[in-house]
């Protein structure tokens, strides 16, 4: 049994996430962490939600309510729609929360007294018109690298170029939308990454089974040189983590609060800290610490593109630099965009489809299936509603949804609702049990290489086989003349029906779920040997018929959808 660590990149708090966010990390996360231990491993999954920095501010701004409340509210909100999507977090945590606060001023004291914190005073953005710094997000402008006209302070979305509100062409504020800013003074503290550029080299270039999409962007800022810029890991903001020394005040940095972008990783460590202190684990070091045995530990992480500069430079400068035995990720899974509807999904301007609006019209599967079945892994993807539907209604519907469908009312008809005993498995059930045990090996490698679209092609692959079987088989007519044989199919096929609930799970949890009930088992055991998993029901076993698995989408739905989703959310 192997340790897994799972961190999926954490959502800011300012708001309901759209179906982009979701596919780019969290669902993607949560698959491998449930076939993580379909296989038996022992899995640690963890995500939060990222409640400092400007998105918290101006969020909660917007809502006319006190941050600390705000960041309350959305946390709960966000928790309960991860729950609706059946992501299986072993602890959702809190960036705001106490562990994250000390663990935040730990990591800054130890970085200070190896010399990779220095003071600077340098001129930020401040608004006249708002009568404040304008830090972050909070101020917008033309990207210089890209010429993107909506660049925030902190990034480019368009081109992932990570900016100083400095670096801004035609700078505005979000606030106000003055344009009448002007440079002042301010002290803040910057972390040297450049003197881990090396360090951080070497780290990258081991990393040789990574994506290319994300050693690409990692390599990019590296060797650019412009992405290991010092960094400023402080802020001019009421709404944060305190500037401290460990548990001493830092002179001169009164009333100043870390960046965002500094404690929102650390806060995979806390979290794990939390997931204990709410009784739900025991010992996180272990997760966390190599001399504290997370040297057995596997650690993957899920992102977006946009977030990869982050985990390969930043993030990692905090865990190097602070010369302590922290557990490194061991591989970055990030993800391109997902596309609404020939545009972007964009939370700021409310397009697309959001977490919320997708469960009130369909139940988790079926977004799971479309998702993951098209995750942006090569390239952007697209959501349009006719490839929506035609999904769903072919793979889950005809596919899966119509063999379990067929088996069990085919088997409960002539046989009752016991497992028949007649008849023996002949050539065509042993040629299926090969080929599916090299599909199925097929679909280990490719979960295991979290090749997400090959995964889900596989896997339905793996259910066309069933039907095609019980198409040829056709235990309708073979009943007629030898009704033992007919038995012996309908085993076979109340078997693959276990077997499918075993392999679909970490897709569709819900659905496997109501097959394994139906089956009335509950054992999950992987299908190491695919022949004795489709012997695993003995005759004499009840079962039932469920409810249908999965309706299909008519076109006047699909119409509707398109119509309700076109515009913006208020
Ligand atoms: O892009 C985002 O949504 C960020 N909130 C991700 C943070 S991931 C991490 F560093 F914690
Ligand atoms: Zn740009």
């Amino acid at each position: 049994m192997a340790r897994i660590l799972i961190t999926s990149a954490i959502p800011y708090i300012n708001g309901i996430k759209h179906l982009g966010n979701l596919v780019g990390s969290q669902l993607p996360a949560d698959l491998f962490a449930r076939y993580m231990r379909g296989r038996g491993n022992e899995v640690l999954f963890l995500c939060a939600t990222d409640e400092h920095g400007t998105p918290a501010e101006l969020a909660a701004a917007k809502a006319g309510k006190p941050v600390a409340a705000y960041c309350a509210e959305m946390h709960a909100v966000q928790a309960g729609i991860a729950e609706g999507f059946r992501l299986s977090f072993d602890h959702f945590g809190r960036s705001s929360s106490p562990q994250n606060h000390r663990l935040t001023q730990h990591f800054a004291g130890v970085l200070d007294a190896r010399g990779l914190i220095r003071e600077g005073e340098t001129e930020q953005m401040y608004s006249v018109t708002d009568g404040r710094f304008l830090p972050d997000r909070y101020i917008e402008g033309t990207c210089p690298n890209c010429g993107f006209t909506s660049a925030r302070g902190d990034q480019c979305d368009n081109c992932t170029k990570q900016l100083d509100p400095t670096d801004l062409i035609n700078p505005r504020s979000v606030i106000s939308g003055s344009t009448d800013l002007e440079l002042r003074k301010t002290k803040h503290l910057y972390l040297r990454q450049s003197l881990m550029r090396d360090e951080l080299r070497s780290w990258i270039k081991s990393k040789t089974d990574w994506p290319v999409l994300t050693t690409s962007i990692a390599l990019k800022w590296l060797d650019d040189g412009e992405g290991l810029q010092d960094r400023g890991i402080t802020r001019d903001l009421d709404w944060g983590i305190p500037v401290q020394k460990g548990d001493q005040p830092w002179p001169g940095m009164e009333g100043k609060v870390f960046y965002v972008w500094f404690d929102a990783p650390i806060e995979y460590i806390a979290c794990s800290q939390e997931w204990v202190d709410a009784g739900k684990g025991t010992d996180w070091e272990r997760w966390w610490r190599t001399d504290k045995g997370a040297d057995d530990v596997t650690y993957y992480q899920f992102m977006g593109k946009d977030n990869v500069p982050f985990h390969t430079l930043s993030f990692p400068v905090t865990l190097l630099g602070s010369g302590e035995p922290w557990k490194m990720v061991d591989y970055l899974k990030s993800f391109n965009y997902l596309n609404y509807d020939g545009g972007q999904f964009s939370t700021s301007r409310g397009r697309g489809v959001f977490m919320d609006q997708a469960l009130s019209i369909l139940p988790s599967d079926y977004w799971r299936w479309w998702l993951l079945s098209h995750a942006p892994e090569s390239a952007d993807s697209e959501f349009t509603w006719e490839n929506f539907q035609v999904s769903v209604n072919k793979d889950l519907a005809d596919v899966l949804g119509n063999f379990v469908s067929r088996v069990t009312k085919f088997a409960r008809s002539k046989f009752g609702e016991t497992v028949p005993e007649g008849g023996a498995f002949g050539a065509q059930e042993e040629a299926l049990i090969v080929d599916l045990t090299a599909r199925v090996r097929e679909y280990e490698r490719l979960m295991d290489a979290i090749e997400v679209r090959k995964a889900a092609a596989e896997l339905r692959a793996i259910w066309v086989a069933g039907n095609e079987y019980l198409q040829s088989a056709a235990p309708w007519s073979v009943v007629k003349t030898d009704p033992a044989q007919a038995e012996a199919i309908v085993r076979f096929g109340l078997n693959l029906i276990r077997l499918y609930a075993v392999l679909s799970r970490p897709f569709i949890p819900d659905a496997a779920e109501t097959m394994m009930t139906a089956l009335g088992s509950t054992d999950w055991g992987w299908p190491e040997d695919v022949g004795a998993a489709l012997r695993h029901l003995a005759p004499g076993h009840g079962f039932a018929v469920p409810e249908n698995l999965f309706r299909k989408i008519t076109d006047e739905e699909r119409a509707e959808w398109q119509v309700r989703f076109a515009g913006t959310r208020d």
